[in-house]
Protein backbone atom coordinates (compact mmCIF):
# COMPACT_ATOMS: atom_id res chain seq x y z
CA UNK A 1 0.00 0.00 0.00
CA UNK A 2 1.06 3.46 -0.54
CA UNK A 3 2.82 5.44 2.26
CA UNK A 4 1.46 8.75 0.54
CA UNK A 5 -1.62 9.21 1.77
CA UNK A 6 -2.42 11.71 4.73
CA UNK A 7 -2.03 10.54 8.37
CA UNK A 8 -5.59 11.10 9.63
CA UNK A 9 -5.89 13.17 13.68
CA UNK A 10 -8.11 13.00 16.36
CA UNK A 11 -8.70 15.04 18.91
CA UNK A 12 -7.15 14.24 22.76
CA UNK A 13 -7.74 15.43 25.74
CA UNK A 14 -11.00 17.96 26.89
CA UNK A 15 -9.64 20.87 24.77
CA UNK A 16 -9.76 18.02 21.81
CA UNK A 17 -6.42 19.50 20.47
CA UNK A 18 -5.60 17.55 17.31
CA UNK A 19 -3.26 14.93 17.08
CA UNK A 20 -2.20 12.20 14.57
CA UNK A 21 -3.66 9.08 15.16
CA UNK A 22 -0.56 7.59 15.11
CA UNK A 23 3.09 8.96 17.49
CA UNK A 24 6.27 8.53 17.73
CA UNK A 25 7.73 6.87 20.54
CA UNK A 26 11.19 8.32 21.43
CA UNK A 27 12.36 5.83 23.37
CA UNK A 28 15.10 4.95 20.88
CA UNK A 29 15.54 8.22 19.17
CA UNK A 30 19.24 8.65 20.00
CA UNK A 31 20.34 5.02 19.32
CA UNK A 32 22.27 4.71 22.88
CA UNK A 33 21.27 4.51 26.55
CA UNK A 34 24.80 6.22 27.26
CA UNK A 35 24.61 9.64 26.29
CA UNK A 36 28.16 10.11 26.78
CA UNK A 37 28.20 8.14 23.81
CA UNK A 38 26.03 11.00 21.57
CA UNK A 39 27.85 12.33 18.35
CA UNK A 40 27.28 13.50 15.41
CA UNK A 41 26.06 10.32 13.69
CA UNK A 42 23.43 10.11 16.47
CA UNK A 43 22.33 13.55 15.66
CA UNK A 44 22.25 12.76 12.17
CA UNK A 45 19.99 9.78 12.75
CA UNK A 46 17.46 11.44 15.32
CA UNK A 47 17.00 14.26 12.61
CA UNK A 48 16.27 12.25 9.92
CA UNK A 49 13.54 9.92 11.85
CA UNK A 50 12.15 13.05 13.21
CA UNK A 51 11.78 14.75 10.15
CA UNK A 52 10.56 11.46 8.42
CA UNK A 53 7.87 11.71 10.70
CA UNK A 54 6.47 14.91 10.23
CA UNK A 55 6.73 13.93 6.58
CA UNK A 56 4.44 11.10 7.39
CA UNK A 57 2.06 13.72 9.66
CA UNK A 58 2.75 12.39 12.97
CA UNK A 59 2.18 15.35 15.15
CA UNK A 60 2.64 13.68 18.56
CA UNK A 61 6.07 12.45 20.37
CA UNK A 62 6.25 10.54 23.19
CA UNK A 63 9.39 10.61 25.30
CA UNK A 64 10.18 9.86 29.30
CA UNK A 65 13.21 11.60 31.54
CA UNK A 66 14.93 8.03 31.27
CA UNK A 67 14.45 7.08 27.35
CA UNK A 68 18.40 7.15 26.29
CA UNK A 69 19.56 7.71 29.98
CA UNK A 70 18.43 11.51 29.35
CA UNK A 71 19.88 11.62 25.50
CA UNK A 72 16.37 11.02 23.53
CA UNK A 73 15.10 14.20 24.93
CA UNK A 74 18.70 15.70 24.77
CA UNK A 75 18.79 14.99 20.91
CA UNK A 76 14.85 16.29 20.66
CA UNK A 77 16.37 19.70 21.01
CA UNK A 78 18.17 18.99 17.76
CA UNK A 79 15.72 18.06 15.99
CA UNK A 80 13.12 20.65 17.16
CA UNK A 81 16.40 22.95 16.18
CA UNK A 82 16.78 21.45 12.43
CA UNK A 83 12.95 21.95 11.76
CA UNK A 84 12.44 25.22 12.12
CA UNK A 85 8.79 26.06 13.64
CA UNK A 86 8.12 22.65 14.48
CA UNK A 87 7.63 22.76 18.21
CA UNK A 88 4.40 25.00 17.40
CA UNK A 89 3.23 22.43 15.31
CA UNK A 90 3.63 19.03 17.39
CA UNK A 91 2.30 17.62 20.66
CA UNK A 92 5.15 16.66 22.79
CA UNK A 93 4.72 14.58 25.71
CA UNK A 94 7.00 13.11 28.48
CA UNK A 95 6.93 10.99 31.74
CA UNK A 96 8.48 11.12 35.51
CA UNK A 97 8.70 8.69 38.10
CA UNK A 98 11.20 6.09 37.19
CA UNK A 99 14.53 6.21 38.96
CA UNK A 100 17.45 3.57 39.25
CA UNK A 101 15.76 0.51 40.77
CA UNK A 102 12.79 2.43 42.60
CA UNK A 103 9.98 4.77 41.46
CA UNK A 104 9.41 8.52 42.88
CA UNK A 105 6.52 10.47 42.35
CA UNK A 106 7.39 12.73 45.26
CA UNK A 107 6.70 16.72 44.51
CA UNK A 108 10.29 17.29 44.84
CA UNK A 109 11.30 14.80 42.31
CA UNK A 110 8.76 15.79 40.22
CA UNK A 111 9.62 19.47 40.12
CA UNK A 112 12.92 18.45 39.53
CA UNK A 113 12.14 15.95 36.52
CA UNK A 114 9.92 18.33 34.82
CA UNK A 115 13.02 21.11 34.78
CA UNK A 116 14.96 18.45 33.63
CA UNK A 117 13.31 17.42 30.71
CA UNK A 118 12.50 21.14 29.65
CA UNK A 119 15.93 21.89 29.89
CA UNK A 120 16.87 19.39 27.88
CA UNK A 121 14.30 19.56 25.15
CA UNK A 122 14.91 23.45 25.20
CA UNK A 123 11.38 24.01 25.28
CA UNK A 124 8.88 25.78 27.52
CA UNK A 125 6.49 23.56 28.51
CA UNK A 126 4.96 19.83 27.43
CA UNK A 127 2.05 19.72 26.31
CA UNK A 128 1.75 16.24 28.09
CA UNK A 129 3.15 15.18 31.53
CA UNK A 130 3.12 11.30 32.49
CA UNK A 131 3.38 9.58 35.59
CA UNK A 132 5.42 6.83 33.99
CA UNK A 133 4.80 3.64 36.67
CA UNK A 134 2.43 3.81 39.22
CA UNK A 135 4.93 4.66 42.70
CA UNK A 136 3.21 2.87 45.85
CA UNK A 137 5.49 4.85 48.19
CA UNK A 138 3.74 8.04 47.75
CA UNK A 139 0.36 9.24 48.42
CA UNK A 140 -1.61 10.46 45.30
CA UNK A 141 -2.46 13.51 47.11
CA UNK A 142 1.13 14.68 47.24
CA UNK A 143 1.70 14.01 43.17
CA UNK A 144 -1.84 14.99 42.40
CA UNK A 145 -0.95 18.39 44.31
CA UNK A 146 2.66 19.16 42.43
CA UNK A 147 0.99 18.36 38.87
CA UNK A 148 -1.99 20.75 39.77
CA UNK A 149 1.12 23.54 40.23
CA UNK A 150 2.63 22.34 37.63
CA UNK A 151 -0.50 22.75 35.42
CA UNK A 152 -1.11 26.17 36.66
CA UNK A 153 2.26 27.51 36.39
CA UNK A 154 1.86 26.69 32.58
CA UNK A 155 5.22 24.15 32.47
CA UNK A 156 2.51 21.58 31.43
CA UNK A 157 -0.75 21.51 29.67
CA UNK A 158 -2.11 18.22 30.52
CA UNK A 159 -1.93 15.26 33.00
CA UNK A 160 -1.64 11.35 31.91
CA UNK A 161 -0.93 8.57 33.52
CA UNK A 162 1.23 5.40 32.24
CA UNK A 163 0.84 1.53 33.19
CA UNK A 164 -1.62 2.63 35.59
CA UNK A 165 -4.68 -0.28 36.81
CA UNK A 166 -8.23 1.25 36.88
CA UNK A 167 -8.06 1.76 40.90
CA UNK A 168 -4.48 3.69 40.49
CA UNK A 169 -6.22 5.96 38.38
CA UNK A 170 -9.23 6.51 40.53
CA UNK A 171 -6.84 6.99 43.33
CA UNK A 172 -4.97 9.97 41.59
CA UNK A 173 -7.95 11.61 40.08
CA UNK A 174 -9.57 11.68 43.65
CA UNK A 175 -6.79 14.40 44.56
CA UNK A 176 -5.78 16.18 40.75
CA UNK A 177 -7.88 19.41 39.47
CA UNK A 178 -6.74 18.64 36.24
CA UNK A 179 -8.42 15.70 34.39
CA UNK A 180 -6.03 12.71 33.52
CA UNK A 181 -6.02 12.53 29.85
CA UNK A 182 -4.52 9.39 29.08
CA UNK A 183 -2.90 6.12 30.37
CA UNK A 184 0.36 4.67 28.19
CA UNK A 185 -0.16 1.12 28.13
CA UNK A 186 1.24 -2.16 26.89
CA UNK A 187 -1.48 -3.58 24.26
CA UNK A 188 -0.90 -4.92 21.10
CA UNK A 189 -1.78 -8.69 19.70
CA UNK A 190 0.77 -9.55 21.79
CA UNK A 191 -0.67 -8.25 25.01
CA UNK A 192 -4.53 -8.47 24.89
CA UNK A 193 -5.07 -7.96 28.84
CA UNK A 194 -6.43 -4.51 28.72
CA UNK A 195 -8.95 -5.77 26.09
CA UNK A 196 -10.62 -8.58 27.60
CA UNK A 197 -8.92 -12.16 28.73
CA UNK A 198 -4.88 -12.17 28.31
CA UNK A 199 -2.30 -13.71 30.26
CA UNK A 200 -3.33 -14.20 33.47
CA UNK A 201 -5.71 -17.18 32.53
CA UNK A 202 -3.27 -18.20 29.79
CA UNK A 203 -3.89 -18.28 25.74
CA UNK A 204 -7.33 -20.32 25.18
CA UNK A 205 -8.58 -19.31 28.84
CA UNK A 206 -12.15 -17.86 28.21
CA UNK A 207 -12.86 -16.66 31.78
CA UNK A 208 -10.83 -13.62 32.85
CA UNK A 209 -12.04 -10.35 32.58
CA UNK A 210 -8.92 -8.67 31.57
CA UNK A 211 -7.62 -5.56 33.40
CA UNK A 212 -10.21 -3.26 32.86
CA UNK A 213 -8.02 -0.89 31.35
CA UNK A 214 -9.43 0.09 27.65
CA UNK A 215 -13.43 -0.13 29.24
CA UNK A 216 -12.15 2.74 32.04
CA UNK A 217 -10.58 4.81 29.71
CA UNK A 218 -13.90 4.84 27.77
CA UNK A 219 -15.87 5.58 30.64
CA UNK A 220 -13.53 8.44 31.54
CA UNK A 221 -13.14 9.95 28.55
CA UNK A 222 -9.09 8.93 29.10
CA UNK A 223 -7.55 8.54 25.64
CA UNK A 224 -5.43 5.19 25.53
CA UNK A 225 -1.79 5.34 24.18
CA UNK A 226 -0.24 2.13 23.36
CA UNK A 227 3.25 1.23 23.83
CA UNK A 228 4.91 -1.47 21.80
CA UNK A 229 2.39 -1.94 19.58
CA UNK A 230 4.05 -3.99 17.05
CA UNK A 231 5.02 -6.43 20.12
CA UNK A 232 8.69 -4.66 20.77
CA UNK A 233 9.43 -5.37 16.52
CA UNK A 234 8.10 -9.20 16.71
CA UNK A 235 4.80 -8.30 14.63
CA UNK A 236 6.99 -6.92 11.70
CA UNK A 237 7.40 -10.56 11.06
CA UNK A 238 11.22 -9.54 9.59
CA UNK A 239 12.72 -11.46 12.93
CA UNK A 240 13.42 -14.44 13.68
CA UNK A 241 11.43 -16.26 17.21
CA UNK A 242 13.99 -17.96 18.51
CA UNK A 243 13.12 -21.57 19.11
CA UNK A 244 13.13 -20.90 23.42
CA UNK A 245 10.86 -17.83 23.17
CA UNK A 246 8.05 -18.49 25.26
CA UNK A 247 5.64 -16.95 23.32
CA UNK A 248 7.13 -18.42 19.62
CA UNK A 249 3.73 -20.12 19.16
CA UNK A 250 1.20 -17.04 19.44
CA UNK A 251 3.88 -14.87 17.29
CA UNK A 252 3.84 -17.16 14.67
CA UNK A 253 0.09 -17.67 14.75
CA UNK A 254 -0.77 -13.88 14.92
CA UNK A 255 2.00 -13.58 12.05
CA UNK A 256 0.09 -15.92 9.86
CA UNK A 257 -3.10 -14.28 10.26
CA UNK A 258 -1.74 -11.25 9.85
CA UNK A 259 -0.28 -12.28 6.64
CA UNK A 260 -3.32 -13.84 5.03
CA UNK A 261 -4.96 -10.63 5.72
CA UNK A 262 -2.77 -8.89 3.76
CA UNK A 263 -4.06 -8.96 0.04
CA UNK A 264 -7.61 -7.71 1.26
CA UNK A 265 -6.01 -4.46 2.31
CA UNK A 266 -4.13 -3.73 -0.57
CA UNK A 267 -0.71 -5.43 0.15
CA UNK A 268 -0.53 -4.01 3.99
CA UNK A 269 2.44 -5.76 6.05
CA UNK A 270 2.12 -7.38 8.93
CA UNK A 271 3.36 -4.08 10.81
CA UNK A 272 0.42 -2.22 9.69
CA UNK A 273 -2.29 -4.35 9.73
CA UNK A 274 -1.10 -4.88 13.92
CA UNK A 275 -1.23 -0.94 13.92
CA UNK A 276 -4.59 -0.87 12.41
CA UNK A 277 -5.71 -3.56 14.49
CA UNK A 278 -5.24 -1.18 17.89
CA UNK A 279 -6.74 2.04 15.74
CA UNK A 280 -9.68 0.06 15.22
CA UNK A 281 -10.90 -0.31 18.47
CA UNK A 282 -13.74 2.35 19.66
CA UNK A 283 -11.67 3.61 22.67
CA UNK A 284 -9.38 5.53 20.27
CA UNK A 285 -5.94 3.68 21.06
CA UNK A 286 -2.99 6.27 19.56
CA UNK A 287 -0.02 3.95 18.96
CA UNK A 288 3.22 4.73 19.87
CA UNK A 289 5.56 3.54 17.44
CA UNK A 290 8.86 3.28 18.40
CA UNK A 291 11.90 3.61 15.45
CA UNK A 292 14.07 5.52 14.14
CA UNK A 293 14.56 4.27 10.62
CA UNK A 294 12.66 6.60 8.48
CA UNK A 295 11.68 4.03 6.05
CA UNK A 296 10.10 1.65 9.22
CA UNK A 297 8.28 5.33 10.64
CA UNK A 298 6.98 5.56 6.92
CA UNK A 299 5.81 1.94 6.50
CA UNK A 300 4.08 1.99 10.17
CA UNK A 301 2.73 5.84 9.92
CA UNK A 302 0.63 4.68 6.73
CA UNK A 303 -1.59 1.99 9.09
CA UNK A 304 -3.70 5.07 9.99
CA UNK A 305 -5.29 4.19 6.40
CA UNK A 306 -6.43 1.38 6.76
CA UNK A 307 -10.08 0.00 7.86
CA UNK A 308 -10.15 -3.40 9.03
CA UNK A 309 -13.49 -5.00 9.28
CA UNK A 310 -15.35 -6.06 12.25
CA UNK A 311 -14.67 -9.89 10.94
CA UNK A 312 -10.98 -9.34 10.38
CA UNK A 313 -10.49 -7.67 13.59
CA UNK A 314 -12.34 -10.67 15.68
CA UNK A 315 -9.77 -12.96 13.30
CA UNK A 316 -6.77 -11.25 14.42
CA UNK A 317 -8.39 -11.80 18.35
CA UNK A 318 -8.61 -15.13 17.93
CA UNK A 319 -5.39 -15.71 16.44
CA UNK A 320 -3.44 -14.27 18.93
CA UNK A 321 -5.62 -15.72 21.83
CA UNK A 322 -4.89 -18.94 20.64
CA UNK A 323 -8.76 -20.15 21.35
CA UNK A 324 -12.03 -19.25 19.46
CA UNK A 325 -14.38 -16.66 21.13
CA UNK A 326 -16.18 -18.34 23.37
N1 LIG B 1 5.30 3.71 29.26
C1 LIG B 1 6.12 2.69 29.22
O1 LIG B 1 6.36 2.01 30.24
C2 LIG B 1 6.77 2.32 27.91
C3 LIG B 1 7.51 1.13 27.78
C4 LIG B 1 8.06 0.84 26.52
C5 LIG B 1 7.87 1.74 25.46
N2 LIG B 1 7.16 2.90 25.63
C6 LIG B 1 6.92 3.86 24.51
O2 LIG B 1 6.43 3.15 23.39
C7 LIG B 1 7.28 3.38 22.26
C8 LIG B 1 7.31 2.18 21.36
O3 LIG B 1 7.72 1.03 22.10
P1 LIG B 1 8.52 -0.15 21.42
O4 LIG B 1 9.78 0.39 20.85
O5 LIG B 1 8.58 -1.24 22.40
O6 LIG B 1 7.45 -0.51 20.27
P2 LIG B 1 7.27 -1.26 18.92
O7 LIG B 1 6.90 -0.20 17.91
O8 LIG B 1 6.29 -2.36 19.18
O9 LIG B 1 8.66 -1.93 18.53
C9 LIG B 1 9.74 -1.21 18.07
C10 LIG B 1 10.70 -2.18 17.41
O10 LIG B 1 10.12 -2.62 16.21
C11 LIG B 1 11.05 -2.45 15.14
N3 LIG B 1 10.30 -2.08 13.94
C12 LIG B 1 9.46 -1.07 13.78
N4 LIG B 1 8.95 -1.07 12.52
C13 LIG B 1 9.51 -2.10 11.89
C14 LIG B 1 9.40 -2.60 10.58
N5 LIG B 1 8.58 -2.04 9.69
N6 LIG B 1 10.14 -3.69 10.25
C15 LIG B 1 10.95 -4.26 11.17
N7 LIG B 1 11.10 -3.83 12.43
C16 LIG B 1 10.39 -2.75 12.78
C17 LIG B 1 11.94 -1.33 15.58
O11 LIG B 1 13.20 -1.47 14.97
P3 LIG B 1 13.84 -0.26 14.10
O12 LIG B 1 14.30 0.75 15.11
O13 LIG B 1 14.90 -0.93 13.35
O14 LIG B 1 12.75 0.28 13.22
C18 LIG B 1 12.01 -1.55 17.09
O15 LIG B 1 13.03 -2.48 17.41
C19 LIG B 1 8.62 3.78 22.89
O16 LIG B 1 9.42 4.52 22.01
C20 LIG B 1 8.16 4.60 24.06
O17 LIG B 1 7.79 5.91 23.64
C21 LIG B 1 6.60 3.18 26.83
Amino acid sequence: MSDDAAMPMQPFGPDGIPVSRIALGCMGLAGTWNPAEVGEEHRKKAIAAFEASLEAGITFYDHADIYGGTACESIFKDCLAAVPGSREKIFIATKVGIRSGYYEHTAPYVRQSIQGSLDRMGIDYVDLYQLHRPDPMTHPAETAAELDKLVDEGLVKYIGVSNYYPQQTLALKKYLKAPIISNQISISLLRLDPIYEGAAGGPGSVDSAGDGVLDQCIELDITPLAYSPIGGGWLSGKRQVPDDHGNKKNIENTLTALREMSDAYNGATPTQLAIAWLLSHPSGIIPLVGSNNPEHIKEMAAAGQIELSRTDWYKLWVAARGARVP
